[in-house]
């Protein structure tokens, strides 16, 4: 069977770590025999240099065309970049939330698990860690704060901003059924994380989260504070199977998670709607500091890869192999930069690589 995988390698480290997962993904199809079509596809800073915009018509359709699309980063430096210089509707991320919405990827999950080799790189103490953990974020995606009402308006001779925060029932009911589909093939566990004691959105999430709850008995749900819930993730990460948030939060938290698993370049993500497609990236940004320079850690990517093997293609044993290499990788002590073992530790059997020679590391991992 030929899968139809749409490519959009970005800007800044994208364009980098895109080609490792791709390396990994031909190593894959030469493994197992599977036949993979890319198609490029512009988006975000490099489509505004070409189009004059961060998404076009044409780049939705493409990416509609096919069964999947790997996405490496957008974006560039704030300060410094010409594209920072347009209205915000026209800058980068402007992009990414457009395909967001125009493919309905209403459910973000970024599955936060600490490799035992990467203890060392995990800022939290060892009593903390304890045999290590694995949660994941089921993320809200395309409502909330990222897609209300926004203006900028000159109210007695001051600016005033608002950003809208609206959800519909709808909204919820769907992410949470995600979630407590996720929860049930795992450690059976779903915390939803509002701020139910000062917003009406948190109110109405926590009603139609129970109401959803009550079709999955064999799931604890519980109901925590976001702030609580960003203290928690550092105090007892153990805690948590799957995390259900609305958008905002959810960007917030799982950068956290993201810290606490030793770095953001591990953390992979996936973005589905009601079908099989779904759009996988790594959570991390485009990184403009280190673009460039070959230093960046392509494993979230590849991670991500794997997933859209797993939630796209249904290939679970192609899946299995790739998260199997990386953990193989890591073992033998290879580490890019940011994974590298902090200070305090030993760094005995470890050697830092770069992005190119870890996945090619990776690759060699890769046996039927
Ligand atoms: C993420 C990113 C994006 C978001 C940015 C780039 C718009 O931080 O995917 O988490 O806020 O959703
Ligand atoms: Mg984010």
């Amino acid at each position: 069977m030929q899968y139809h995988i749409g490519v959009i390698a970005g800007d800044g480290i994208g364009p980098e770590i895109v080609r490792e997962a791709r390396k990994v993904l031909d190593r894959i199809s030469e493994v197992f025999g599977c036949d993979f079509v890319y198609e490029e596809i512009l988006m975000g800073g490099c489509s505004i240099d070409v189009h004059g915009v961060p998404l076009t018509e044409e780049a939705i359709a493409q990416a509609k065309g096919c069964d999947a699309v790997l996405m490496g980063s957008i974006g560039g430096d704030a300060k410094t970049s010409p594209w920072y210089k347009l209205e915000p509707s026209k800058r980068p991320e402007a992009g990414l939330l457009g395909i967001r919405k125009a493919l309905n990827l209403f459910a973000n999950l970024r599955p936060a698990y600490l490799y035992p080799e990467l203890k060392a790189a995990c800022p939290l103490r060892e009593d903390i860690i304890g045999d290590g953990f694995d949660m994941a974020i089921m993320r809200e995606l395309t409502g909330g704060l990222y897609f209300g009402e926004k203006k900028t308006e000159e109210v007695d001779g001051k600016l005033v901003a608002t950003d809208v925060l609206t959800y519909s029932e709808e909204e919820i009911r769907r992410i949470a059924i995600k979630a407590f589909e996720s929860a049930a093939k795992r450690k059976k566990k779903v915390t939803s994380v509002d701020k139910a004691n000062v917003l009406d959105s948190s109110r109405l999430w926590r009603k139609i989260v129970e109401e959803v709850a009550a079709s999955y008995p064999e799931v604890t749900l519980e109901h925590m504070l976001v702030d609580n819930c960003a203290m928690q993730i550092v105090k007892d990460p153990k805690q948590f199977d799957v995390i259900l948030t609305e958008n905002m939060f959810g960007d917030i938290l799982s950068d956290e998670a993201s810290m606490v698993t030793g770095s953001i370049g591990m953390l992979s993500s996936a973005s589905f709607n009601d079908t099989k497609f779904g759009l996988y990236e790594p959570s991390g940004g485009s990184a403009p500091d280190i673009a460039g320079k070959g230093i960046a850690n392509p494993i979230a990517t590849i991670l991500s890869a794997a997933m859209m093997l797993r939630y796209s293609f249904d290939l679970d044993k192609e899946a299995d192999a790739v998260e199997e290499a990386v953990r193989r990788v890591l073992k033998d002590g290879y580490r890019t930069i940011d994974i590298m073992p902090q200070p305090t530790e030993s760094r005995e059997g470890i050697r830092q690589v770069g992005t190119a020679e870890m996945g090619d590391l990776i690759c060699e991992r890769i046996t039927g």
